[in-house]
């Protein structure tokens, strides 16, 4: 099949879907490539790097849209694209089905098959590297300290020199979602002592990894509306917050406002007075600017000077570092290449018996399929609100359940009996330890975040290792155990499957190492 890679349209755009290094690779899974004339360009990736890398540049949109099988995109595309698009056709880009009902509309009557990549369920480990929700967020972070940088007058670590002493930088980070912790990462990079807040408690933990401390808001109440994303949170609350965020507003030198909730308008977090409060020279960067901001003087798309502050309100700061944006983008959606086309054979296989490409698909061959059906999870823990009174016996559901759980421990209970009563010992110690690891491994798994199970995964794999005893021991056996040196060719199977426990004992803890290093300062 042809991919190809038109020219953004959007104004002030410059990310490119797809970058010279991977379309090797898509080449290699079995596809031509093709690229509208200077399409890289805006994000430094000239026509002859991708020539070279072996894609065909074609001169117009209107020939690369009716040649493509599959159409790569970083925005959502116009009405105008939509025109030029051949019946049948795949597209896989930024859609946001839910703000853009008249799209979705025009893309079904061009039979085409849309994958959003804005609806991959990202609470899927294995969805994580095909993110790209989370990959533009983290450059976008990063570019916002950048760009408070740029406009501060001041350094952000403390300096003592033979001219004077200068004090760190102090920067509050509103909202720890991926775009604040890379902030929070980049701000203590650069020396500043970093401070934030979120609604959700348990960010608290990741901020204080990557160098800031976290500042609570005093007033209980649980953040979390499901899926990892934030809730509207009471008045109550709400209040607390702002005299909080007043206080910390007068002390700080820079604010990043980057808090948002799904389907919502941004929460307005500093207010004008705040604004005032602060100390002449200090810089805002509201990242919430396309989504109403989170600070009332936002003005989105401009930076704009009141009350002394600077207010940094671009929308366009993926844009301002496109090559780098489009490297990681280019890469998500390779991956989710992959994913389509197991076969490696260039044709592609939307299946949606699979929750992650079932999650993305928002229309498939003309038939709208968004929104996806709500994921099979292990359910969040419960908040810690007021618990209902434990109902009557057979009353409801819960009584019921927990009958079904007494009968299925009284079950297993008599058939250990049995087992114990009738198996030989020898069995029995070998069935203990089964069934204590069975356990175990339940309880381990469980407990997990499921952000963490692909390094837990990884480390287990190594530890399984632990079978090169087995081989060792046939290599030579103790003394004591009476065993007779095996043979010759016995000893040659066992060195060769210490080989392979090696290479998957030293590679499970590489990848360990390399994936935990990633949640790590
Ligand atoms: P987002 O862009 O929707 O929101 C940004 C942040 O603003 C969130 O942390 C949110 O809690 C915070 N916020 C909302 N209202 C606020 C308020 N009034 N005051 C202060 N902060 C407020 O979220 P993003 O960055 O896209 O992801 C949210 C979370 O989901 C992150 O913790 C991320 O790590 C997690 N996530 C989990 C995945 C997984 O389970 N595998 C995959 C991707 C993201």
């Amino acid at each position: 099949m042809r991919i190809g890679i038109p020219a953004e349209t959007l104004a002030g755009e410059k990310r490119v879907a797809t970058v010279p290094e991977v379309v090797e690779k898509l080449i290699k899974l079995g596809f031509t490539v093709a690229l509208e004339t200077g399409a890289g360009d805006a994000a430094d990736f000239n026509d002859e790097a991708y020539r070279t890398a072996g894609a065909e540049i074609v001169t117009s949109a209107a020939q690369l849209w009716a040649e493509s099988d599959i159409v790569f995109k970083v925005t959502v595309p116009t009405l105008a694209e939509v025109d030029l698009m051949r019946v049948g056709l795949t597209l896989i880009g930024f859609i946001w089905p839910a703000q853009n009902p008249e799209l979705m509309q025009q893309l079904a009557a061009k039979k085409a098959t849309v994958l959003a990549i804005d609806a991959l369920p990202r609470q899927l480990s294995r969805a994580q590297k095909m993110d790209a929700l989370t990959s533009q967020a983290g450059v976008a972070g990063y570019r916002a300290v950048i760009e408070a940088a740029n406009v501060f007058g001041r350094f952000f670590n403390g300096q003592i020199t033979a001219a004077g002493k200068v004090p760190p930088a102090k920067v509050f980070i509103a909202g720890a979602g991926v775009a604040g912790l890379a902030a929070i990462g980049t701000a203590a990079g650069l020396g500043a002592i970093v401070r934030a807040n979120d609604t959700r408690a348990e960010v608290a933990d990741q901020v204080k990894s990557l160098g800031g401390e976290f500042v609570k808001v005093e007033y209980e109440e649980e953040g979390g509306g499901g899926g990892g994303y934030a809730k509207v949170m009471s008045e109550g609350f709400l209040q607390a917050q702002r005299e909080m965020y007043a206080k910390q507003a007068r002390e700080v030198d820079i604010i990043i406002t980057t808090a948002l909730i799904p389907g919502r308008p941004a929460p307005m977090l500093i207010t004008a007075e705040m604004v005032k409060s602060m100390r002449p020279g200090s810089v805002i960067v509201d990242m919430a600017g396309e989504r109403g901001g989170n600070c009332e003087l936002t003005e989105a798309g401009r930076a704009v000077v009141k009350h002394g502050v600077t207010i940094v309100g671009y929308t366009d700061l993926n844009s301002r570092l496109a090559r780098q944006s489009s490297t990681l983008y280019a890469t998500n959606l390779f991956r989710l290449t992959e994913e389509l086309c197991k076969t490696k054979d260039g044709v592609i296989n939307v299946n949606m018996e699979d929750d992650a490409i079932r999650g993305l698909t928002v229309i498939k061959e003309g038939e709208v399929t968004w929104p996806a059906p709500p994921l099979k999870m292990p359910a969040a823990k419960p908040a810690a609100v007021a618990k209902p009174a434990p109902a009557a016996h057979g009353a409801s559901g819960q009584p019921a359940s927990a009958g079904k759980t007494a009968a299925l421990f009284a079950a297993c209970a008599l058939l250990f009996l049995l087992i114990g009563a009738f198996a030989p010992a020898a069995f029995l110690g070998h069935f203990t330890v089964f069934v204590l690891a069975c356990f175990v491994g339940y309880m381990v798994v469980w407990n997990v975040t499921p952000a963490l199970h692909t390094p837990l995964m990884s480390v287990t794999n190594a530890i399984s290792s632990i079978i090169a005893i087995g081989a060792l021991v046939q290599i030579a056996p103790p003394m004591d155990i009476g065993l007779d040196r095996p043979d010759g060719w016995i000893r040659a199977l066992a060195v060769a499957g210490i080989a392979l426990t090696a290479v998957n004992m030293f590679g499970g803890f590489a990848v360990t190492r390399r994936m935990l290093a990633m949640f790590r300062k």
